[in-house]
């Protein structure tokens, strides 16, 4: 177990800590989040102590992927919970910096993702976001140099968009997947589920429901057209407006005829309430 959890606030800070985990020896793991850590985050965890004798989990609520319209200001912040999680987990560092050590007044640099990340899913309806994960994760590998870096299935287009980068930008880095995460009922966990009211916390398992129901009809061989269009309405008569429900290439999120141009990945991305919910499952 970690001897003692330290939160960090700062470069200089970050760099004394960090060569004092390679001077033990042995790998290094990092976790970005955003905080308002559930079970979800707490699995990346988990599989990253697994991975390596240190774990340092970032908590950095990233203004670059939210547009304007979106919920910046309000997203949950729970940082003393968080550690306390953290702590508990086996957490060695929590780096935490603000927005003005990460993007300085001056700040001039983007990393501007595409394949995956103009596949036409999430970028689609939010233009702007990918680019600011990729260029907060590229930040965020550069400053902790892990070995690994943990990232969920649930975030399924971000995975394979993260992925990506670190290939093409040639960092030492294994992208690391770790299953969605569900609640009993097979709500996907996320921050933004504390936005839901009763009823629509109550409709929200119908998301899960559906993409299981379309993977083992695919499955059994039906028409992927008819499949989604069943799964389209199921979605919409849960009281959800649909942004998108798609069969995607697994790895390159391009859109297939048929199982046969597979591996498949279900996306899905739908509205209830103010609430905006993403899920995704295997064929
Ligand atoms: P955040 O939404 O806090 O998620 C942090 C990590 O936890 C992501 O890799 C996400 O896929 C994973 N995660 C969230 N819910 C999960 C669940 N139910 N099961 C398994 N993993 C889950 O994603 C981000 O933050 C940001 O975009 C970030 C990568 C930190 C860049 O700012």
């Amino acid at each position: 177990m970690p001897a003692r959890l330290r939160v960090v606030r700062t470069l200089p800070a970050l760099r004394t800590a960090i060569a004092r985990l390679r001077r033990k020896g042995g790998k290094i793991a990092l976790v970005p989040t955003m905080g308002a850590l559930h079970a979800g985050h707490i699995a990346l965890v988990r599989q990253a102590r697994r991975r390596a004798r240190h774990v340092i989990v970032s908590i950095f609520v990233n203004p670059a992927q939210f547009a304007p319209h979106e919920d910046l200001a309000t997203y949950p912040r729970t940082f003393d919970a968080d550690v306390a999680a953290l702590g508990k987990a086996g957490t060695d560092l929590v780096w935490a910096p603000t927005a003005a050590t990460m993007y300085p007044s001056d700040f001039a640099t983007r990393v501007v993702p595409e394949g995956p990340a103009t596949a036409g899913l999430e970028d689609r309806f939010r233009p702007q976001f990918f680019a600011g994960v990729t260029t907060v994760v590229a930040k965020l590998l550069i400053q902790c140099t892990p070995d690994f870096a943990m990232f969920g299935d649930k975030d399924y287009q971000q995975l394979q968009v993260v992925t990506r980068m670190a290939k093409d930008l040639d960092l030492p880095v294994k992208i690391v997947p770790v299953p969605t995460v569900r609640e009993k009922d097979g709500l996907a966990m996320s921050s933004r589920n504390a936005y839901l009211s009763a009823a629509e916390r109550a409709a929200a398992p119908a998301l899960h429901r559906v993409l299981k129901d379309c993977a083992a009809r695919i499955a059994r061989g039906e028409l992927l057209a008819r499949v989604l269009d069943d799964g389209s309405a199921a979605i919409e008569q849960a009281g959800f407006t649909l942004d998108y429900l798609e069969a995607r290439h697994a790895g390159t999120l391009r859109p297939v005829e048929s199982s046969k141009d597979g591996p498949i990945r279900l996306v899905v991305a739908a509205r209830i309430g103010k609430t905006r919910l993403i899920d995704n499952i295997a064929v």
